[in-house]
């Protein structure tokens, strides 16, 4: 079956063709907005809504063309269904269901984060089930035990900021750009370690949780009332990224020792980060298990990742083709992954 997928919850509109009979992604193309957003240090939610409709049926156009397959050749249309934003996932999951109706095949809403979850799965040296995951993204920090495509537990999560959230807050508090976590990353490796001592937030907890709003007010105590002084934000940028680091890592490994599991799926946009990554392999070295990554273009949203995450669910779905009795759908803005298992 040929799986159209379709990822429209935030700043980035990602279509894909997926091949589900042979388990193989054809084509995939992004539209990103972040230059769009950067005149306003942030994501405004009604001209990402407005942005998505302009893009979706050109980059749908676009993959077929790159595949060279029809439409009518599509046996389902997998959109994200949430979370997000409501008027950014509404344009995607009106599309999708059009589409669907159109073409008399089924629309099938996934979660965005089950996307990320299973985008290894898509990569060379894809992981094999159980694992740990640990979901790092601008919205969320979680750690689930996955058994199988569908079974999330979630382990532990952040009690505050996500993870990406506390890297573009750190951004913005050092002068950098919108999404902030790449730049802070960047400036970062010009820092000298160990020239500011941050916090390390719940790292000795006993459980799997993690709390990063107490560091980026411990960046901003940092940072008030000085100078602009290159060296002195490059070294605050390293001290940040150096505790958030350390705190991801020390939760994956408990959350690894807790589960008695030997491997670890890292997905989400933070899960891109260069530091983490060495880090982890540090640990997964020293510990001995193993890591497994989506391919870098995956790592941020894509629909390949809708197309792929609604390719292995489709056993728990309900694949009636859309007809006029039911085109109705709706968006989950707010939507915990457990609850679809
Ligand atoms: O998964 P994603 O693309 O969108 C959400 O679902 O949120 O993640 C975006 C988040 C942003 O907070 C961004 O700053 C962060 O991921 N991010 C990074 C890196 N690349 C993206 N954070 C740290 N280092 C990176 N290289
Ligand atoms: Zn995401």
């Amino acid at each position: 079956m040929l799986i159209l997928g379709i990822e429209s919850s935030c700043d980035e509109t990602g279509l894909a063709l997926y091949d589900a009979t042979a388990g193989k992604l054809l084509a995939h193309a992004i539209h990103s907005q972040v230059a769009m957003h950067e005149a306003y240090g942030g994501v405004v939610p009604e001209l990402a809504s407005r942005d998505h409709i302009r893009r979706l049926v050109p980059l749908a156009r676009g993959v077929l063309g790159q595949a060279g397959r029809r439409v009518e050749e599509l046996g389902a249309i997998a959109y994200t269904q949430g979370p997000g934003l409501a008027g950014a996932l509404l344009a995607g999951a009106a599309f999708a269901h059009g589409l669907a109706f159109a073409l008399g095949v089924p629309a099938i809403g996934v979660h965005h984060m089950e996307g990320h979850l299973l985008s290894p799965m898509l990569s060379a040296r894809p992981p094999k089930f159980p694992f740990i995951a640990l979901l790092v993204s601008g919205g969320h920090t979680q750690l689930m035990k996955v058994t199988a495509a569908g079974s999330y537990e979630l382990l532990g999560e952040t009690l505050d900021d996500a993870a990406g959230e506390a890297f573009d807050k750190t951004a913005k508090l050092l002068g950098l750009g919108y999404p902030g976590g790449p730049a802070v990353s960047k400036l970062a490796e010009s820092g000298v370690p160990g020239r500011h001592k941050l916090p390390r937030p719940m790292i000795n907890s006993d459980d799997l949780d993690f709390s990063f709003s107490g560091l980026k007010t411990a960046v901003l105590t940092l940072v008030r009332g000085r100078e602009p002084d290159p060296q002195f934000h490059a070294d605050v940028a390293r001290a940040f990224v150096d505790a958030a680091v350390e705190v991801l890592v020390a939760k994956c490994v408990k959350a690894l020792k807790k589960t008695g599991m030997k491997s670890l799926v890292v997905a989400g946009g933070v899960g891109a980060n260069k530091q983490l990554r060495a880090a982890l392999g540090t640990a997964a070295a020293e510990k001995g298990f193993e890591v497994f990554y989506p391919e870098p273009e995956l790592c941020t949203d894509n629909g390949a990742m809708i197309a792929c995450a609604a390719a292995l669910s489709l056993h728990r779905r309900n694949l009636a083709p859309t007809t006029g009795a039911n085109t109705g759908f709706s968006v989950h803005p707010r939507w915990n992954l457990e609850e679809i298992t």
